[in-house]
Protein backbone atom coordinates (compact mmCIF):
# COMPACT_ATOMS: atom_id res chain seq x y z
CA UNK A 1 0.00 0.00 0.00
CA UNK A 2 1.18 3.10 -0.34
CA UNK A 3 0.17 6.03 1.68
CA UNK A 4 -0.20 9.46 0.69
CA UNK A 5 0.08 11.64 3.95
CA UNK A 6 -1.28 14.75 5.11
CA UNK A 7 0.20 15.98 8.58
CA UNK A 8 -2.55 18.07 10.50
CA UNK A 9 -0.13 19.26 13.43
CA UNK A 10 3.38 19.27 13.47
CA UNK A 11 4.01 19.75 16.81
CA UNK A 12 5.83 16.48 18.80
CA UNK A 13 3.44 14.10 18.42
CA UNK A 14 3.27 14.78 14.43
CA UNK A 15 7.48 14.96 14.70
CA UNK A 16 7.56 11.98 16.78
CA UNK A 17 5.74 9.81 13.64
CA UNK A 18 8.07 11.77 11.02
CA UNK A 19 11.16 10.46 12.24
CA UNK A 20 9.81 6.90 12.98
CA UNK A 21 8.84 7.31 9.03
CA UNK A 22 12.83 7.94 8.03
CA UNK A 23 14.06 5.33 10.46
CA UNK A 24 11.78 2.71 9.74
CA UNK A 25 11.37 3.33 5.62
CA UNK A 26 13.26 0.40 4.47
CA UNK A 27 11.63 -2.14 7.08
CA UNK A 28 8.14 -0.74 6.23
CA UNK A 29 8.56 -1.88 2.49
CA UNK A 30 10.41 -4.70 3.13
CA UNK A 31 8.55 -6.27 5.81
CA UNK A 32 4.68 -4.72 5.14
CA UNK A 33 4.96 -3.46 1.72
CA UNK A 34 4.27 0.30 2.02
CA UNK A 35 5.39 2.80 0.64
CA UNK A 36 4.98 6.97 1.91
CA UNK A 37 5.51 10.05 1.27
CA UNK A 38 4.14 12.83 2.51
CA UNK A 39 2.15 15.31 0.42
CA UNK A 40 1.12 18.14 2.79
CA UNK A 41 1.77 19.35 6.68
CA UNK A 42 -0.79 22.23 8.34
CA UNK A 43 0.20 23.63 11.58
CA UNK A 44 -0.60 26.29 13.35
CA UNK A 45 2.61 27.92 14.82
CA UNK A 46 4.82 26.63 11.43
CA UNK A 47 2.57 27.09 8.34
CA UNK A 48 1.48 24.82 5.68
CA UNK A 49 2.70 23.58 2.54
CA UNK A 50 1.03 20.72 0.21
CA UNK A 51 3.21 18.92 -2.69
CA UNK A 52 1.69 16.13 -4.76
CA UNK A 53 5.98 15.35 -5.91
CA UNK A 54 6.28 15.26 -1.60
CA UNK A 55 7.58 17.23 0.56
CA UNK A 56 11.23 16.41 2.07
CA UNK A 57 10.44 15.57 5.17
CA UNK A 58 14.05 15.44 6.95
CA UNK A 59 14.04 18.82 6.13
CA UNK A 60 10.59 20.03 7.45
CA UNK A 61 11.37 18.33 10.66
CA UNK A 62 14.66 20.35 10.61
CA UNK A 63 12.74 23.49 10.29
CA UNK A 64 10.17 22.57 12.81
CA UNK A 65 12.93 21.95 15.16
CA UNK A 66 14.31 24.82 15.43
CA UNK A 67 10.98 26.50 15.20
CA UNK A 68 11.40 27.99 11.71
CA UNK A 69 8.20 28.32 9.28
CA UNK A 70 7.83 25.20 6.93
CA UNK A 71 6.55 27.64 4.01
CA UNK A 72 10.38 27.70 3.36
CA UNK A 73 10.20 24.58 1.76
CA UNK A 74 9.70 23.85 -2.04
CA UNK A 75 5.81 23.20 -2.84
CA UNK A 76 3.10 24.18 -4.99
CA UNK A 77 0.79 25.37 -2.40
CA UNK A 78 1.44 27.67 0.66
CA UNK A 79 -0.37 28.90 3.44
CA UNK A 80 -3.57 26.81 2.87
CA UNK A 81 -6.36 26.46 5.77
CA UNK A 82 -5.95 22.81 7.72
CA UNK A 83 -9.56 22.19 6.07
CA UNK A 84 -8.19 23.15 2.69
CA UNK A 85 -5.25 20.80 2.73
CA UNK A 86 -7.61 18.01 4.06
CA UNK A 87 -9.69 19.10 1.08
CA UNK A 88 -7.03 19.88 -1.65
CA UNK A 89 -4.08 17.82 -0.77
CA UNK A 90 -3.80 14.53 -2.60
CA UNK A 91 -3.91 13.01 0.38
CA UNK A 92 -5.20 9.26 1.51
CA UNK A 93 -4.70 9.63 4.97
CA UNK A 94 -4.49 12.16 7.61
CA UNK A 95 -2.52 11.97 10.42
CA UNK A 96 -4.77 14.72 12.77
CA UNK A 97 -2.55 15.61 15.74
CA UNK A 98 -3.88 18.80 16.78
CA UNK A 99 -3.93 20.01 20.40
CA UNK A 100 -6.76 18.08 22.75
CA UNK A 101 -10.08 19.61 23.57
CA UNK A 102 -12.35 17.07 25.68
CA UNK A 103 -15.10 19.86 25.68
CA UNK A 104 -16.59 20.00 21.76
CA UNK A 105 -13.32 18.48 20.32
CA UNK A 106 -12.57 21.18 18.13
CA UNK A 107 -11.09 21.45 15.91
CA UNK A 108 -9.99 18.16 15.58
CA UNK A 109 -13.50 16.73 14.89
CA UNK A 110 -14.16 18.83 11.63
CA UNK A 111 -10.86 17.61 10.64
CA UNK A 112 -11.64 14.25 10.88
CA UNK A 113 -14.84 14.66 9.46
CA UNK A 114 -13.92 15.86 6.48
CA UNK A 115 -11.39 13.56 5.72
CA UNK A 116 -13.68 10.65 6.72
CA UNK A 117 -16.37 12.28 4.70
CA UNK A 118 -14.05 12.31 1.30
CA UNK A 119 -12.74 9.02 1.86
CA UNK A 120 -9.68 9.38 3.68
CA UNK A 121 -8.38 7.57 6.15
CA UNK A 122 -7.46 9.32 9.52
CA UNK A 123 -4.35 8.11 11.84
CA UNK A 124 -4.94 10.24 15.50
CA UNK A 125 -3.73 10.90 18.95
CA UNK A 126 -6.45 13.42 19.56
CA UNK A 127 -8.21 12.46 22.47
CA UNK A 128 -11.28 14.97 22.40
CA UNK A 129 -13.08 13.68 19.25
CA UNK A 130 -12.65 10.08 19.55
CA UNK A 131 -13.47 10.43 23.25
CA UNK A 132 -16.81 12.47 22.03
CA UNK A 133 -17.79 11.35 19.00
CA UNK A 134 -16.37 7.58 18.75
CA UNK A 135 -19.10 6.05 17.65
CA UNK A 136 -20.56 8.92 15.07
CA UNK A 137 -16.59 9.37 13.49
CA UNK A 138 -16.20 4.92 13.01
CA UNK A 139 -20.31 4.35 11.41
CA UNK A 140 -18.72 7.49 8.97
CA UNK A 141 -15.48 6.11 8.23
CA UNK A 142 -17.22 2.78 7.94
CA UNK A 143 -19.78 4.20 5.47
CA UNK A 144 -17.14 5.80 3.28
CA UNK A 145 -15.19 2.59 3.47
CA UNK A 146 -11.94 4.62 5.18
CA UNK A 147 -10.25 3.64 8.46
CA UNK A 148 -10.02 5.39 11.81
CA UNK A 149 -7.28 4.26 14.12
CA UNK A 150 -6.53 5.90 17.71
CA UNK A 151 -4.16 3.74 19.13
CA UNK A 152 -2.34 6.21 20.46
CA UNK A 153 -5.17 8.41 22.33
CA UNK A 154 -4.74 5.88 25.35
CA UNK A 155 -1.25 4.18 26.57
CA UNK A 156 0.30 5.92 23.60
CA UNK A 157 2.49 3.26 21.83
CA UNK A 158 1.75 0.94 24.29
CA UNK A 159 -0.95 -1.70 23.16
CA UNK A 160 -4.61 -1.65 24.32
CA UNK A 161 -7.22 -1.60 21.63
CA UNK A 162 -5.15 -3.40 19.30
CA UNK A 163 -4.39 -6.41 21.77
CA UNK A 164 -8.29 -7.43 20.95
CA UNK A 165 -7.83 -7.38 17.38
CA UNK A 166 -4.40 -8.96 16.93
CA UNK A 167 -3.14 -11.35 20.05
CA UNK A 168 -6.06 -11.69 22.19
CA UNK A 169 -8.86 -11.24 19.29
CA UNK A 170 -11.72 -13.27 20.12
CA UNK A 171 -11.27 -12.71 24.02
CA UNK A 172 -13.58 -10.42 25.78
CA UNK A 173 -13.42 -7.84 27.92
CA UNK A 174 -15.60 -7.72 31.10
CA UNK A 175 -14.36 -5.45 33.12
CA UNK A 176 -10.73 -3.13 33.19
CA UNK A 177 -8.85 -1.18 35.55
CA UNK A 178 -5.95 1.46 34.98
CA UNK A 179 -3.36 4.04 35.77
CA UNK A 180 -4.06 6.18 32.58
CA UNK A 181 -2.31 9.60 32.81
CA UNK A 182 1.40 9.68 33.46
CA UNK A 183 1.11 13.03 35.27
CA UNK A 184 -0.39 12.10 38.32
CA UNK A 185 0.68 8.82 38.85
CA UNK A 186 4.58 10.48 38.72
CA UNK A 187 3.04 13.21 40.83
CA UNK A 188 2.06 10.35 43.31
CA UNK A 189 5.58 8.96 43.14
CA UNK A 190 7.26 12.06 43.72
CA UNK A 191 5.08 12.43 46.78
CA UNK A 192 5.81 8.82 48.21
CA UNK A 193 9.65 9.88 48.00
CA UNK A 194 8.80 13.52 50.13
CA UNK A 195 8.51 15.88 46.75
CA UNK A 196 5.38 17.95 47.77
CA UNK A 197 2.68 18.27 45.52
CA UNK A 198 3.72 21.80 43.61
CA UNK A 199 7.06 20.96 42.81
CA UNK A 200 5.88 17.24 41.52
CA UNK A 201 3.43 18.79 39.26
CA UNK A 202 6.07 21.54 38.11
CA UNK A 203 8.69 18.44 37.35
CA UNK A 204 5.86 16.46 35.34
CA UNK A 205 5.08 19.95 33.01
CA UNK A 206 9.28 20.78 32.47
CA UNK A 207 9.50 16.87 31.35
CA UNK A 208 6.43 17.60 28.99
CA UNK A 209 4.08 15.00 30.83
CA UNK A 210 1.41 17.21 31.80
CA UNK A 211 -1.45 18.48 29.32
CA UNK A 212 -1.42 22.43 28.73
CA UNK A 213 -3.97 23.02 31.11
CA UNK A 214 -2.88 20.86 34.29
CA UNK A 215 -5.91 20.87 35.58
CA UNK A 216 -7.01 17.88 32.88
CA UNK A 217 -4.66 16.07 34.46
CA UNK A 218 -4.56 16.20 38.00
CA UNK A 219 -8.16 16.93 38.33
CA UNK A 220 -8.59 13.11 36.28
CA UNK A 221 -9.89 14.82 33.15
CA UNK A 222 -7.55 13.16 31.09
CA UNK A 223 -7.80 10.07 32.60
CA UNK A 224 -11.81 10.35 32.56
CA UNK A 225 -11.61 10.82 28.20
CA UNK A 226 -9.36 7.54 28.19
CA UNK A 227 -11.72 5.58 29.69
CA UNK A 228 -14.55 6.98 28.24
CA UNK A 229 -12.44 5.95 24.76
CA UNK A 230 -11.41 2.56 26.40
CA UNK A 231 -15.11 1.80 27.65
CA UNK A 232 -16.89 2.57 24.84
CA UNK A 233 -14.49 0.82 22.08
CA UNK A 234 -13.86 -2.24 24.36
CA UNK A 235 -17.25 -2.63 26.53
CA UNK A 236 -19.28 -1.46 23.79
CA UNK A 237 -20.74 1.57 26.01
CA UNK A 238 -22.00 4.90 24.42
CA UNK A 239 -20.75 7.30 27.11
CA UNK A 240 -18.91 10.31 27.58
CA UNK A 241 -16.22 12.10 29.29
CA UNK A 242 -18.63 13.90 31.22
CA UNK A 243 -20.60 10.73 32.06
CA UNK A 244 -17.28 9.03 34.48
CA UNK A 245 -17.50 9.43 37.86
CA UNK A 246 -14.45 11.67 38.50
CA UNK A 247 -12.31 12.33 41.80
CA UNK A 248 -8.68 13.88 41.11
CA UNK A 249 -5.55 13.60 43.28
CA UNK A 250 -5.27 17.24 44.32
CA UNK A 251 -6.75 16.27 47.90
CA UNK A 252 -4.25 13.78 48.54
CA UNK A 253 -1.98 14.40 50.84
CA UNK A 254 1.50 13.12 51.89
CA UNK A 255 -0.33 11.88 55.14
CA UNK A 256 -2.55 9.79 52.96
CA UNK A 257 0.04 8.18 51.16
CA UNK A 258 2.47 7.67 54.14
CA UNK A 259 -0.76 6.02 55.89
CA UNK A 260 -1.09 3.93 52.88
CA UNK A 261 2.40 3.07 53.43
CA UNK A 262 1.99 1.40 56.86
CA UNK A 263 -0.77 -0.35 55.60
CA UNK A 264 1.20 -2.14 52.53
CA UNK A 265 -0.73 -0.19 50.19
CA UNK A 266 -0.01 2.68 47.80
CA UNK A 267 -2.88 5.38 46.25
CA UNK A 268 -3.13 5.58 42.50
CA UNK A 269 -4.98 7.36 40.40
CA UNK A 270 -7.63 4.40 39.12
CA UNK A 271 -9.85 4.31 35.86
CA UNK A 272 -11.74 1.70 36.04
CA UNK A 273 -14.80 0.55 34.00
CA UNK A 274 -17.58 -2.21 34.14
CA UNK A 275 -20.87 -3.70 32.85
CA UNK A 276 -23.36 -4.18 35.06
CA UNK A 277 -26.49 -5.48 33.18
CA UNK A 278 -27.05 -2.96 31.08
CA UNK A 279 -25.75 -0.27 33.20
CA UNK A 280 -21.91 1.05 32.67
CA UNK A 281 -20.12 1.41 35.40
CA UNK A 282 -16.97 4.14 34.98
CA UNK A 283 -15.18 6.12 37.62
CA UNK A 284 -11.89 7.65 37.86
CA UNK A 285 -10.82 8.27 41.38
CA UNK A 286 -7.44 8.20 43.92
CA UNK A 287 -7.44 4.25 45.18
CA UNK A 288 -5.70 2.42 47.77
CA UNK A 289 -4.46 -0.85 46.09
CA UNK A 290 -2.23 -3.91 47.74
CA UNK A 291 1.01 -4.03 46.86
CA UNK A 292 0.20 -7.27 45.49
CA UNK A 293 -2.22 -5.59 42.56
CA UNK A 294 0.55 -4.63 39.84
CA UNK A 295 -0.96 -1.49 39.02
CA UNK A 296 0.40 -0.69 42.87
CA UNK A 297 3.52 -0.98 41.24
CA UNK A 298 3.69 0.79 38.32
CA UNK A 299 5.91 4.13 38.98
CA UNK A 300 6.54 7.47 37.72
CA UNK A 301 4.90 8.85 34.28
CA UNK A 302 4.28 4.69 33.46
CA UNK A 303 0.37 3.88 32.52
CA UNK A 304 -1.29 0.29 32.89
CA UNK A 305 -4.17 -1.12 32.34
CA UNK A 306 -5.68 -4.76 33.60
CA UNK A 307 -8.50 -6.40 31.43
CA UNK A 308 -10.56 -8.58 32.92
CA UNK A 309 -11.16 -11.20 29.47
CA UNK A 310 -13.28 -14.13 29.85
CA UNK A 311 -10.48 -16.08 28.01
CA UNK A 312 -7.36 -15.46 30.22
CA UNK A 313 -8.77 -13.92 33.09
CA UNK A 314 -6.88 -10.39 34.06
CA UNK A 315 -4.15 -9.25 31.80
CA UNK A 316 -2.40 -6.32 32.67
CA UNK A 317 -0.31 -4.79 30.21
CA UNK A 318 2.62 -1.87 31.42
CA UNK A 319 4.39 0.62 29.25
CA UNK A 320 4.76 3.87 27.97
CA UNK A 321 1.41 6.58 28.24
CA UNK A 322 3.67 9.81 26.67
CA UNK A 323 6.26 10.73 25.06
CA UNK A 324 7.57 11.94 21.40
CA UNK A 325 8.72 8.63 20.42
CA UNK A 326 6.22 6.60 22.10
CA UNK A 327 3.34 8.77 20.96
CA UNK A 328 4.56 8.52 17.29
CA UNK A 329 4.85 4.85 17.45
CA UNK A 330 1.35 4.59 17.56
CA UNK A 331 0.73 6.49 14.60
CA UNK A 332 3.03 4.31 12.60
CA UNK A 333 1.34 1.21 14.38
CA UNK A 334 -2.38 2.38 12.82
CA UNK A 335 -0.71 2.96 9.57
CA UNK A 336 0.38 -0.52 9.75
CA UNK A 337 -2.78 -2.09 10.76
CA UNK A 338 -4.26 -0.23 8.02
CA UNK A 339 -2.43 -1.30 5.65
CA UNK A 340 -2.03 -5.31 6.74
CA UNK A 341 -5.79 -5.60 7.72
CA UNK A 342 -7.86 -3.68 5.74
CA UNK A 343 -10.15 -3.66 8.79
CA UNK A 344 -11.46 -0.97 11.39
CA UNK A 345 -12.10 -1.81 14.75
CA UNK A 346 -15.84 -3.50 14.78
CA UNK A 347 -16.85 -4.17 18.51
CA UNK A 348 -20.17 -2.98 18.87
N1 LIG B 1 -1.00 14.46 30.08
C1 LIG B 1 -1.09 13.11 29.65
C2 LIG B 1 -0.54 12.22 30.76
C3 LIG B 1 -0.31 12.94 28.37
O1 LIG B 1 0.09 12.75 31.69
O2 LIG B 1 -0.75 11.02 30.72
C4 LIG B 1 -0.59 11.65 27.63
O3 LIG B 1 -1.94 11.53 27.25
Amino acid sequence: MRFDLAFVGFGTVGRGLAELLIEKRSLLERVYGIEWRVVAISDIKLGSVVDEKGIDLSEALRLADSGRNLESLPSQKKGLSPIDVIKESPSNTIIEVTWTNIIDGEPGYTHMKTALSLGKNVATTNKGPIALYYRDLMDLARSKGAHLRFKGTVLSGTPAFNLFEGPLSGCSVISLKGILNGTTNFILTEMEKGDDYTTALKEAQRLGYAEADPTMDVEGMDAAAKLAILTNVLLGASIKPGDVKRKGITSITPQDIQDAKRKGERIKLIGRAEKEGDKILAEVSPTSLPLSDPLANVMGVTNAITFKTDCLGDVTVIGPGAGRRATGYALLSDLISIASTGLTFKKD
